[in-house]
């Protein structure tokens, strides 16, 4: 039967319908800065409110936020999984190693979410105020601020697995580093770029320990830890360091978001690997762009506000997928 070897003709209209209603609307839909101008005209001033707010009693805040974001888009994408609870059907992202007595900030996310939700109701999702926070946030900080695009939907599921592979650790190695931008469609601009937020917030011991002692397997610390840097770093953080322990990523101006993370790096006062890494790596392509953010800190500013939209356009749920969560830490049927 001729059927078996040519397509019947419904289906040749289905195909062409399929292929039309794609190109009409891609997969990859389109985020937009006036997304809420009609539903939500006040949401950035509500963000920005709450935030300044909680600023005044933890300097920190901001640093956080920026993170959370960054923390939600590398898994699944920008879609608020990162701020799921453990529920019997949820295992949280919360406790992936990243994140486990790491990621901080959740209860002014929820402070923002319920200020959103008494003026605009089941509008604005958890995963857009992620991305809204970060631009109040390093502004707050003195750095710049950026057009955010918006129309994220929440996803309904976390994926704590992934939150352990995906975000890289401290301890990475450069190709790897730079291969777990590059398959999120970051390229290496992008990483040394975003890699500047580390010019704010705190982090612990364990995450930089393993270069103060025997990290060279003879005895020595990481050679690329300048000296006065090793000795700060070792008092505080002794072999058996206290857990609770944290420190400055940026030794010289801890809470302003400037671009002091880059000449930081070309003193040898990276305070992780992955941070040093992007200027000690012989050869590597990242080194001339740290130089170049550390002459002139609007060129970092600019760039960063284009990897920053780069970062939040990794695979959002739009249109009908996913949900509008009424509270960040949970679906909305469960
Ligand atoms: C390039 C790979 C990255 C690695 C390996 C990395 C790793 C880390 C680690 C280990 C900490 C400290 C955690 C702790 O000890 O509790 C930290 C803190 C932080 N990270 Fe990253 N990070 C990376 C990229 C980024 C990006 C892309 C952003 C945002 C755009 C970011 C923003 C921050 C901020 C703001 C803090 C301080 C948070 C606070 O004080 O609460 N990081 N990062
Ligand atoms: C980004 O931050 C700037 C500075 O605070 C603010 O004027 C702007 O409204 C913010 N954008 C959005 C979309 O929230
Ligand atoms: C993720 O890592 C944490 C901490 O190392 C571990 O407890 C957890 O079981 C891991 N989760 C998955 C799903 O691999
Ligand atoms: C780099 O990635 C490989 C493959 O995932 C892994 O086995 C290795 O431990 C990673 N290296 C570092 C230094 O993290
Ligand atoms: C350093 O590590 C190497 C390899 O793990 C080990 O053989 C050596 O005994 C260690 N040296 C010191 C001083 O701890």
């Amino acid at each position: 039967m001729a059927r078996s070897s040519t397509l019947s003709s419904p289906t040749v209209v289905a195909l062409f319908a399929a292929a039309l209603l794609f190109l009409l609307h891609p997969l990859n839909a389109e985020l937009t800065a006036d997304f809420y101008a009609k539903t939500c005209p006040d949401v950035s001033s509500i963000v920005q409110t709450v935030i300044h707010e909680a600023l005044q009693y933890d300097p920190r805040i901001t640093a956080s936020l920026l993170r959370l974001h960054f923390h939600d888009c590398f898994v699944q994408g920008c879609d608020g999984s990162v701020l799921l609870d453990n529920s019997p059907t949820i295992k949280s992202e919360k406790d992936a190693a990243p994140n486990f007595n790491s990621a901080r900030g959740f209860g002014v996310v929820d402070k923002i979410k319920a200020a959103i939700e008494s003026t605009c109701p089941e509008t604005v999702s958890c995963a857009d105020i992620l991305a809204l926070a970060a631009n109040a946030s390093v502004y707050l900080s003195g750095g710049p601020y950026w057009t955010v695009l918006l129309g994220r939907r929440d996803s309904l599921t976390a994926n704590q697995g992934l939150a352990n592979t995906s975000i890289p650790s401290p301890f990475e190695s450069y190709a790897n580093l730079t291969s777990k931008f590059y398959v999120l469609g970051l390229d290496i601009t992008d990483l040394v770029t975003l890699s500047g937020a580390h010019t704010f917030g705190r982090a612990h011991c364990k995450s930089f320990t393993p270069r103060l002692y025997n990290f060279t397997k003879n005895g020595g610390p990481d050679p690329t830890l300048s000296p006065w840097y090793l000795t700060a770093l070792q008092k505080l953080c002794p072999p058996n360091f206290n857990p609770k322990v944290i420190t400055d990523l940026d030794p010289t101006t801890p809470n302003l978001f400037d671009n002091h993370y880059y000449s930081n790096l070309q003193k040898n006062d990276g305070l992780f690997e992955t941070d040093q890494e992007l200027y000690s790596t012989a050869g590597a392509a990242t080194v001339p762009i740290v130089n170049s953010f550390s002459a002139d800190q609007s060129a970092f500013f600019k760039s960063f506000t284009r990897s920053i939209v780069n970062m939040g356009n990794i695979s959002p749920l739009t249109g009908s997928n996913g949900e509008i969560r009424c509270n960040c830490r949970k679906v909305n049927k469960s």
